[in-house]
C-alpha cells in the first residue's frame, strides 16, 4: 500500500477567471492571474491511499463517504493514464495505475462560500495522486480539469493561467509568474462577511453569462488581455498602485458581468459594498492606494495590502466594522465575521 498526503493552498485572483469555452476540458475564454496563500491558515489537506487489494475507488469527504463527482473521475483518470504511461517498458512494473485508490479530503475553512475551496481542494487532489501513483511533470493541466482555478493552486506566488489555443487544452496550462519572495512585502486580509453555501455556483454562474453577456464577450478579447500584460509589469516592478488599481477594476468588472448576465447571478451584498466604499474612503484619506479589494463569486472580501500597513488597517477595520456574531447588526447591515491575515506561499 502506498499513503500520500498533501496540503494545498487557496489562491486569490487579480485577474478574474469567469467563462469558459469549452465545458468538458474546462477551458477558459481569458487568461487569468492569482497570488496563492500560505497553507498555515487557509488549506486543504487529501490523504491518497493505493492498494492492490482496494475493491474500488473510494471517496470520503470530512470522513462521511461521499459519491466521487465526475470531475473527481476525471482527475484520477488522467492521472492513471500517466501513471500507466509511465510505467510503459519498465522492469518491476508493479502495474500501480490500476491499483484503486481511498481518498480522504478535507477542508480548514468554509466550503463552497466563494473562498477558494475547490482551488485548493482540487489542486491538493492531484497533486497528493501524482505522488501516490509516482506521476512527475505538470499538474496544473489536471488540476484544471477538477475545477478551473485550481490549476492555480499548483503554484506558489503570482501564477498565470494561460488560456491556451489547442482545442485539446493541452496549453492551457499554470505557471508561475514570481515566487511570494519576490514581493515578500504583500499580504492579504480575508474579511468574511457570511460563510454560508453561495447560491449560484460558479460553475454555473459562470455558464450563465457566456450565455447571456455581452459585456462577458467584450471583457474577454477587449479588457483582460491589455490588464494582464499591465498587472504582470506591475507585479514585477513592485508597483502598488497600480497592481491594486487593475485588481479593483477587474473584480469590478466581473460583479458586473454577473449583473449582466441574465437572470443576474448576485455574489456580493451590503456589506461587501461598504468594504468598497471603506477601501476608496482609506485610500484616499491617506492619499494613496494602500489598500485594494477583490471579490470572487460570494461576498467576502480579499484585501490586498503591504506588511507595514497590516496593524493600522487592521485596527481601523475593526473599528469601521466591529466582530459580530449572526445575530448582530450594525445600522441594519450585516458586518464582516472574522479577519484573517495571510501571507503569500
Ligand atoms: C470567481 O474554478 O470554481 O473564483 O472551473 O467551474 O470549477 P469551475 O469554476 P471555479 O471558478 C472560480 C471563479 C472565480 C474567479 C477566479 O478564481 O479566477
Amino acid at each position: 500500500m502506498i499513503v500520500v498526503t498533501c496540503l494545498a493552498p487557496v489562491n486569490i485572483a487579480v485577474i478574474k477567471y469567469w467563462g469558459k469555452r469549452d465545458e468538458q476540458l474546462i477551458l477558459p475564454i481569458n487568461d487569468s492571474i492569482s497570488a496563492t496563500l500560505s497553507t498555515d491558515q487557509m488549506n486543504a489537506k487529501t490523504t491518497v491511499m493505493i492498494s492492490p487489494n482496494f475493491e474500488k475507488d473510494l471517496l470520503f469527504f470530512f470522513r462521511e463517504e461521499s459519491c466521487m463527482s465526475p470531475r473527481v473521475q476525471v482527475c484520477l483518470k488522467e492521472i492513471r493514464k500517466r501513471a500507466s504511461e509511465n510505467l510503459k517498458g519498465k522492469k518491476n512494473n508493479q502495474g500501480i495505475d490500476l491499483w484503486k485508490a481511498h481518498i480522504c479530503s478535507e477542508n480548514n475553512f468554509p466550503t463552497a462560500a466563494g473562498l477558494a475551496s475547490s482551488s485548493a481542494g482540487y489542486a491538493c487532489l492531484v497533486t497528493a495522486l501524482a505522488k501516490a501513483y509516482n506521476v512527475e511533470g505538470d499538474c496544473s493541466s489536471i488540476a484544471r480539469l477538477g475545477s478551473g482555478s485550481a490549476c492555480r493552486s499548483v503554484f506558489g506566488g503570482f501564477v498565470r493561467w494561460h488560456k491556451g489555443n489547442q482545442g485539446d487544452g493541452s496549453d492551457s496550462i499554470a505557471t508561475q509568474i514570481v515566487p511570494a519572495s519576490h514581493w515578500p512585502s504583500i499580504r492579504i486580509l480575508i474579511l468574511v462577511v457570511n460563510d454560508a453555501r453561495k447560491k449560484v455556483g460558479s460553475t454555473s454562474g459562470m455558464q450563465r453569462s457566456v450565455e447571456t453577456s455581452q459585456l462577458l464577450q467584450h471583457r474577454a478579447s477587449h479588457v483582460v488581455p491589455q490588464r494582464t500584460e499591465q498587472i504582470l509589469k506591475a507585479i514585477k516592478n513592485h508597483d502598488f498602485e497600480t497592481f491594486a488599481e487593475i485588481t479593483m477594476k477587474d473584480s469590478n468588472q466581473l460583479h458586473s458581468v454577473c449583473l449582466d448576465t441574465y437572470p443576474p447571478a448576485v455574489y456580493m451584498n451590503d456589506v461587501s459594498h461598504t468594504i468598497v466604499e471603506f477601501v476608496h474612503s482609506y485610500n484616499k484619506i491617506k492619499g494613496t492606494t494602500k489598500l485594494a479589494y477583490t471579490f470572487d463569486a460570494g461576498p467576502n472580501a480579499c484585501l490586498f495590502l503591504q506588511e507595514e500597513d497590516v496593524a493600522e488597517v487592521v485596527a481601523t477595520i475593526k473599528q469601521v466594522f466591529p466582530p459580530t456574531n449572526e445575530n448582530n447588526y450594525i445600522r441594519g447591515i450585516k458586518v464582516p465575521e472574522k479577519i484573517l491575515d495571510k501571507d503569500l506561499v
